[in-house]
């Protein structure tokens, strides 16, 4: 019974959001017929409800453009986040309400469905910021400020900034209000982790300029080809990390 009043209550919300999209960006790409990867009845019924905003393969692009890319992303990763949402770790009442009764076991699931998923090409977006602006964003995702402490992005999410499994993210492929208001959100200890908090630790010391900067850089950059997270083990993290399992 729940799981119908939830799907039929969904239906409301997902149109009710869809309403108000500004239109800023469109749906992304949705993959051919038959493309899609073989999946059991119930957890294509669950993932249909995720797909409306993120997209069949996990291209992200719902909610006006805002709604991320979780396709491909590393499985530890999108497991925890669906946690941080259930436990109040992450604030975003649609996301909350949409994963507030699934249990772990579906959970992982969920996670291993859109960890599997290869998103098509994803053209960059082009920031209205000048080349300097660029420039600043490219060096803090790269090499960071060794002079104030600040790791490059780089240095634990990976050489193409594609994030390493099982834990880390990837950067590229997200849109620029959705990157700047994550960094935001773990600046201002909206957005938390398992401690020890790294990425509290790292925008703790950038600035709000820096945070538009480094936003921009990396909603510019083209996806690679194929590009998957690093292998376990690859990284040697600069901080200790308490959402990297066995770190903390
Ligand atoms: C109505 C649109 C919508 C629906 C439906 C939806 N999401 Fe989301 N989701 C979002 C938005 C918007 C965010 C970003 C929230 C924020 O700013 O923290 C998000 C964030 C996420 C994240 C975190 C991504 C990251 O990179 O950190 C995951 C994982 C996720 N959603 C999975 C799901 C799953 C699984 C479902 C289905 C059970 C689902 N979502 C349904 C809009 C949606
Ligand atoms: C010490 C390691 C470390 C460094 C350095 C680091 N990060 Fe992270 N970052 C992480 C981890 C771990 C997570 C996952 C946190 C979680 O589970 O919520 C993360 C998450 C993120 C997210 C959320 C992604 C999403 O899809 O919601 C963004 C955005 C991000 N980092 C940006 C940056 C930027 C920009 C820099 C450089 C200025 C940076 N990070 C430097 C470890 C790091």
């Amino acid at each position: 019974m729940r799981g119908v009043f939830l799907l039929a209550l969904l239906a409301v919300g997902v149109s009710g959001i869809a309403l108000a999209q500004t239109g800023r960006q469109e749906m992304r790409p949705e993959p051919a017929p038959g493309q899609a990867t073989k999946v059991s009845t119930s957890l294509r019924q669950r993932i249909a409800a995720c797909t409306a905003c993120h997209g069949a393969y996990g291209q992200g692009g719902g909610s006006g453009g805002y709604a991320p890319r979780i396709g491909g992303k590393p499985v530890g990763y999108l497991y925890h986040q669906l946690q941080n949402f259930r436990d109040g770790r992450r604030t975003y009442p649609l996301m909350t309400w949409m994963v507030q009764y699934l249990p772990d076991a579906y959970m992982k699931e969920i996670a291993q469905y859109f960890s599997e998923q290869s998103p098509p090409e994803i053209t960059p977006q082009q920031p209205m910021v000048t080349a300097a602006t660029l420039d600043l964003g490219r060096k803090l995702a790269t090499m960071g400020d060794p002079a104030r402490g600040v790791p490059a992005c780089m240095a634990c999410h990976g050489n193409n900034l594609m994030g390493v499994q099982p834990d880390v993210p990837g950067l590229i492929g997200l849109s620029n209000d959705y990157i700047s208001a994550q960094l935001g959100a773990f600046k201002q200890g909206i957005r938390r982790t398992k401690e020890p908090d790294c990425m509290h630790e790292v925008t703790a010391k950038l600035d709000g300029a820096e945070i538009g900067a480094v936003a921009a850089w990396l909603s510019s950059q083209p996806v690679p080809a194929g590009a998957r997270p690093q292998p376990v083990g690859s990284v040697k993290f600069p901080l200790r990390c308490g959402s990297i399992d066995g770190d903390g």
